[in-house]
């Protein structure tokens, strides 16, 4: 007698779909990692686009870029609203950041990673390629424990005391810029302590949603509206806090964001806002960094280190990968 198991078509493409998107950012990182060090931002990017979008090509979805490279006018590839996959199975929204980290990659810095999310049609948030504010905090907290209009110095304060600890206790993840000079005095005056990053602040919210063995308990800053939407779809899979705000400081920025359908430009977007379903998250390291390993080119083999992460079982995975057949990788 034979057992029938029926399991509905969404979850069981959802579940092979997690491990098709490692492919996905593997192929990128690698392609991107040859060009580390070479102090040539734009051409590692391309790279990893070519690479990123070949493979999304090969996967059975009808997948639509929401967050790219940049606006169709703008990027040749990868851009927002692009057609990807083979037109076969269910409709996604994707968000894709094939190098994330251009100048840590050029510069062959730690840090650098390839990304993406994958959702149900008309789940993700559509943002243009604008800055945006962020906060963010890891998981177990009530809603709202941090808010980004109150002072840094307030949410270290709040932090701290949700947290049970002394105001030096708390270690805040920020972009060296000079924009954040006052957030960075904030969090200073209370006695937390600020960590600077030069790049990379996807890997930097991540951060957040494991202070004890990262050592960091928040993220402020203001930085790419694309990283933002990929930071909240892995905070969507692990759990945690974000609030947002896209910087339209400009009318046409505002149209830009009104046609894809941002009706309020000073709404604040919370993880939920922004990622409205299930999702799927994944990254491949470029360079070797607190998150990730990078690529490793030996003689006869390729080994990418990925981490994935489903929304719908908050499964994270981090899959190291050997690969063999290098003449696959030397079309990249
Ligand atoms: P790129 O990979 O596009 O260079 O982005 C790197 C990054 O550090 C992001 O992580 C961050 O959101 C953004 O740049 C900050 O922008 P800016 O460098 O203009 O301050």
């Amino acid at each position: 007698m034979s057992t029938h198991i029926s399991v509905p078509p969404q979850l069981l493409l959802e579940r092979i779909l997690t491990l098709e998107i490692v492919r996905v950012t593997e192929r990128a990182a690698v392609s991107a990692a040859r060009l580390r060090g070479h102090g040539n931002e734009k051409a590692a990017d391309q790279a990893a686009v070519d690479a990123m979008r070949r493979e999304l090509n090969k996967l059975p979805i009808e997948g639509t870029v929401v967050i790219g490279e940049g606006e169709r006018d703008e990027a040749p590839m990868l851009y927002i609203g692009e057609k990807v996959g083979m037109n076969a199975g269910p409709q996604v929204d994707i968000a894709v950041d094939p190098l994330e980290g251009t100048t840590l990659c050029a510069k062959n810095m730690p840090g650098a990673i390839a990304t993406m999310a994958m959702a149900d049609g008309g789940t993700l948030l559509h943002a243009p390629d604008v800055y945006m504010q962020k906060i963010a905090v890891g998981p177990g907290y009530a809603k709202g424990v941090v808010e980004l209009d109150a002072s840094p110095a307030d949410n270290v304060r709040r932090l701290a005391k949700a947290k049970g600890v002394d105001l030096s206790a708390i270690t805040v993840l920020v972009l060296d810029r000079p924009r954040h000079s006052d957030i960075i005095q904030g969090v200073r005056g209370t006695g937390a302590a600020v960590r600077l990053i030069t790049d990379g602040d996807v890997a930097g919210v991540i951060h957040c949603a494991d202070p004890d063995n990262t050592g960091v308990d928040m993220y402020i800053g203001t930085g790419g509206a694309p990283e933002g939407v990929l930071a909240a779809a892995a905070l969507r899979c692990i759990g945690g806090q974000m609030q947002c705000r896209l910087i339209l400081d400009s009318e046409e920025k505002r149209e830009r964001a009104s046609k894809m359908g941002v009706a309020d430009p000073r709404m604040i977007y919370g993880v939920e806002d922004m990622i409205r379903g299930d999702c799927l998250f994944a990254a491949t390291g470029v360079t070797t960094g607190s998150l990730l390993s990078g690529v490793k080119f030996r003689k006869d083999v390729i080994e990418t280190e990925t981490v994935v992460m489903r929304s719908v079982t908050g499964t994270v995975r981090y899959i190291k990968a050997d690969h063999r057949q290098l003449e696959k990788f030397h079309l990249d």
